[in-house]
């Protein structure tokens, strides 16, 4: 690897735009709906997002000052006026008009009718809801934190929430939602978006906390300094809380598979050891890591 190494001093607001919006992706899209006092509701989509905490929810996004005239955006205008707003979670159907609501409109224009969308009532907050929007979550603004006062500079909307709202078409048969539904989008740096789509989907097995995982640390040093076993496979592998007996060892080396590759390396222990990590791989590739283990321990 040859690393470039930049001092954020030396860049201009355009260039540290263009490093941290390449670099911290893909983020999730807030489409924030405000109302400011007389009743003008305004509607803008936020990728500078994410929840913060669980207990209490606490979600934060930020609106930064335009940089070209330091000017505030309406979405916080309206928020230090009432201090509310719902959180619209957009998915794949929504995201070229969200993008229309992004347009810079004159203040007290509603982006719900610019960019063709339906104003929901909400139950607990005065700005609507999105109701093309699979989830939608009603917000309390607790806090808004200035983080500077140059143009760019973001304002950190601190916004609990209060009442969840959820598509069904989106949730498993156990009521939780399941991501192959949800169709989600996130923004990374200039015009690039990208989707959640099933073929894009991969678990990572978590073990549970009372039986963590020995570490790569604790792997051989001819597991650990293979050179067909890559940085996940290591990590798969020391993700595991014990390894197998001698007894599963064994039972594991007569499968027919296994007992031809170790008949055609007898006496060629280099050739050997390159079959068994190699299968090792293709396990690991395939998820069955104890399996895996069990080929390396032979
Ligand atoms: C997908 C997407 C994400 C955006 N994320 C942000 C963001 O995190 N912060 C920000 O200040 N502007 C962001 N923008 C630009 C604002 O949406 C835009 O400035 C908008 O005009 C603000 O509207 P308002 O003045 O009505 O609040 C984003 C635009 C898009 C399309």
């Amino acid at each position: 690897m040859k690393i470039k190494t930049i001092a954020a001093s030396s860049l201009t607001p355009g260039e540290m735009q263009s490093y941290l919006h390449y670099a911290i992706a893909p983020r999730p899209i807030c489409f924030a709906s405000t109302i400011d006092k007389a009743g003008n509701v305004n509607l803008s989509p936020f990728s500078f997002f994410n929840v913060f905490s669980i207990n209490p929810p606490i979600c934060v996004f930020s609106p930064t000052s335009r940089a070209r005239d330091n000017t505030s955006k309406h979405t916080l205008d309206n928020i230090l006026e009432v201090p509310e707003c719902v959180i619209n979670i957009v998915n794949h159907d929504m995201v070229q008009q969200t993008y229309l609501a992004s347009l810079d409109y004159p203040k007290g224009v509603n982006e719900f009718s610019k960019a063709g969308f339906t104003e929901l009532p909400s139950e607990m907050v005065k700005p609507p809801r999105v109701a093309q929007s699979p989830v939608q979550l009603e917000c309390i603004v607790n806090e808004v934190i200035s983080l500077g006062k140059n143009g760019g500079a973001g304002n950190l909307v601190i916004a609990e929430v209060k009442l969840i709202h959820i598509d069904e078409a989106v949730l498993d048969a156990d009521g939780k939602i399941d991501p192959h539904k949800t169709d989600l989008v996130a923004r990374l740096g200039g015009d690039w978006y990208c989707r959640v789509t099933a073929n894009n989907l991969f678990k990572i097995a978590k073990p549970n906390n009372a039986a963590i995982g020995i570490g790569v640390d604790a792997l051989p040093k001819a597991i650990r300094n293979s050179n067909v076993l890559t940085g996940n496979n290591l990590g798969q592998l020391g993700n595991v809380q014990a390894l197998p007996s001698d007894e599963e060892i064994d039972i594991y080396s007569q499968t027919d598979e296994i007992k031809q590759l170790l008949d055609a390396t007898i006496g060629d222990s280099q050739t050997r050891d390159l079959q068994l990590h190699l299968k090792a791989k293709q396990l690991l590739d395939e998820g069955k890591v104890t399996e895996a283990w069990k080929v390396l321990l032979m």
